[in-house]
């Protein structure tokens, strides 16, 4: 009964195709940060519900998400934290404390190493089955061209949702 984990995904995919989501990280180290993300993919995988998210290799996210086992994805009610994904998707973890400052308040989920956003309302906690960089020997040359012009092509994490919830 994995359909379960895709009940809100037009929740998802709205608010990726407006403002974006969080993508929340904690690493080994009980490092933490939070990236907003505009790109994500969900669907079974290996016989499980898998979400994938996309981070370029320059994001500090990508150094704590290399140590980390687990990342949540935290979707706001619609057209709501506008500021906050704002703030978080154009400042870096590596000048500013997201975590402290960005006015959103974070508890423990349920998986390892896992915070999710207390404000948001549609929760996704996935566990990394693998990491992988898109290949440019492979990408389609306009994909390449109107994205990757300094040839920073993104990290890909396949996540097993684990655990997919809401909240009021
Ligand atoms: C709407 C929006 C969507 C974004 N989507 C992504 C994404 O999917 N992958 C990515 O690597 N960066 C994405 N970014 C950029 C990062 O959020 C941004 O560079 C952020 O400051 C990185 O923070 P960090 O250095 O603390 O990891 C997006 C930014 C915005 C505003």
């Amino acid at each position: 009964m994995y359909s379960k984990h895709f009940e809100h995904v037009d929740k998802l995919i709205k608010s990726l195709e407006n403002d974006g989501a969080f993508l929340v990280v904690e690493d080994k180290n009980k490092k933490a940060n939070l990236m907003t993300i505009g790109w994500a993919t969900v669907g079974m995988v290996w016989g499980k519900p898998v979400m994938s998210v996309f981070v370029r290799p320059v994001r500090y996210t990508y150094d704590l998400i290399e140590n980390a086992q687990n990342f949540s994805v935290c979707v706001p009610s619609a057209g709501k934290l506008k500021e906050e994904l704002v703030f978080c998707g154009s400042s870096s973890g590596r000048s500013v404390d997201k975590i402290a400052n960005s006015g959103l308040s974070f508890i423990p989920g349920h998986l390892k190493d896992t915070l999710i956003i207390e404000e948001c309302k549609l929760f996704y906690e996935c566990h990394i089955l693998e990491r992988t960089f898109l290949d440019p020997k492979t990408l389609n040359e306009d994909v390449i061209k109107n994205y990757y012009p300094s040839k920073d092509f993104h990290a890909v994490y396949f996540g097993e949702i684990k655990h997919s919830y809401t909240r009021e």
